[in-house]
């Protein structure tokens, strides 16, 4: 085994990336991922890892779901493939049909994607075009997608090393109402945030803070983009966390946990005062976005989460995490300022970038997979499947915990250390 994952990370380096295997090398921290159940993976040099990422959603029902396994499987017998965007398909009608429905404002329009990124960059255009105004506002510490648009509404830290800066596209702080309604006026085509920034390291923004946008949007004929990529599909205990604050968007994104873990599909939603725009019929058509295949998977992804008894589930596990994190800053302050959660969104906040870094790394260790928040590193986002186990939360919060008790040993002290050379920026 040992050889065959020696192979794999030569061949990694070799055709795709040599500072990827180079940069986990470094910190002893490289994973050859082997088979997957539920909330575990395995490496394969037989280490078993609690996942506590999931990939931002994409695992929100664990790893290798029977459910979304059957429906692909089903597809596949049923004689579908990936499909034709120029013609008509039953099932990615059907699959719009249901993710319309579950809006939380009406938003029957829906333009199936390929990516989160790739749903992004079109609901931006259709503002751009709809309101022709170039001006696009969002917030610092957002992460949207590595496509043009997608990039340029991100956060400088992804998109100054790429000269990813378009004209029109302007940034205030998140969860500043304020500086939002000054920001936004005449000239912009759309407003685009996260509910709560994951990659900010899950920013729970002031109760007021969307209805105030929306007025803002509103008022200048601006068009509400609501990004769910990471918080939708029942992450925060409501199918969108955009509920949580009564507000209706004019578009929402959602990605990632659409599919399944299977086959990956993203959707753009929008209101019908698009209609005008849309009507050419042919706005966005790239050849994967929609595969028939992955609506499928899709549809049984919303036909599982959009339940009671599901959403009933996430928060009732919630719960059970909430107690489990309160503990975890009571006892170990010296590392821990506190935690930020919603629902099964959640972040532990450390003291510094250094601490936060070496318990990433002593978390790894012990077999918790998960990773700091890369527009704040003092974040470590906890990201459980939303189906996790009595069995595997025991098992998973106690390595966890076990990773922060290590925190002592000499290692990890020394780790920090190092890393306070390079890194500093105290809570
Ligand atoms: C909030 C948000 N939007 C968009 C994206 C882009 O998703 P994708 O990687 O599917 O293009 C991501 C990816 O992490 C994300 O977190």
């Amino acid at each position: 085994m040992r050889n065959r994952r020696s192979k794999v990370l030569d061949d990694f380096k070799e055709f795709m990336s040599p500072g990827k295997v180079r940069v986990y090398r470094r910190y002893g921290m490289t994973v050859v991922m082997d088979d997957r159940e539920g909330a575990c993976f395995h490496d394969f040099n037989g280490r078993r890892f609690y996942n506590f990422h999931c990939n931002g959603g994409v695992f929100n029902l664990g790893h290798r779901p029977e459910s979304t396994a059957k429906a692909l499987r089903d597809a596949m017998a049923a004689k579908m493939d990936m499909g034709s965007w120029c013609a008509h398909n039953p099932i990615r009608e059907r699959f719009a049909e249901a993710l319309a429905a579950t809006m939380p404002a009406p938003l029957p329009r829906v333009l199936l994607c390929a990516s989160a990124s790739d749903a992004v960059d079109a609901a931006i255009r259709l503002a751009m075009t709809h309101t022709k105004r170039a001006k696009v506002v969002s917030a610092h510490g957002g992460y949207h997608g590595s496509s043009a648009y997608a990039v340029a509404a991100g956060d400088a830290r992804f998109r100054d090393p790429v000269h990813g800066q378009l004209p029109g596209f302007v940034q205030v702080a998140f969860g500043d109402a304020l500086a939002m309604e000054h920001e936004i006026d005449g000239n912009t085509a759309a407003v685009i945030l996260e509910t709560i920034p994951a990659s900010y390291g899950m920013v729970i923004p002031p109760d007021d803070y969307f209805a105030r946008i929306r007025a803002a949007c509103d008022k200048h004929g601006a068009i509400f983009i609501i990004d769910e990529t990471q918080t939708g599909l029942g992450r925060t205990g409501k199918l969108w966390a955009i509920e949580h604050w009564g507000v209706a968007p004019d578009a929402l994104i959602c990605g990632k946990g659409t599919s399944g873990g299977y086959y990956p599909i993203a959707a753009a939603c929008f209101s019908d005062r698009f209609d005008a725009t849309l009507d050419g019929g042919f706005f966005h058509y790239t050849e994967s976005a929609g595969s028939d295949l992955g609506c499928a998977v899709a549809l049984r992804v919303l036909e599982i989460t959009n339940t009671p008894e599901f959403l009933d589930n996430v928060l009732g596990r919630a719960t059970q995490f909430e107690g489990w994190l309160k503990d975890l800053v009571k006892r170990y302050p010296r590392y821990l300022h506190g935690f930020r959660q919603k629902g099964m969104f959640m972040a532990l906040v450390f003291r510094d970038e250094a601490t936060s870094m070496a318990a990433l790394k002593s978390m790894f260790d012990h077999g918790v997979y998960t990773v700091y928040a890369a527009n704040d590193k003092r974040a470590i986002q906890i990201l459980p499947p939303l189906t996790i186990t009595d069995e595997e939360y025991r098992h998973g919060a106690r390595a966890l915990d076990d990773a922060l008790v290590a925190m002592d040993r000499l290692k990890y002290r020394a780790l920090r250390a190092i890393l306070r050379l390079a890194v500093t920026s105290p809570v």
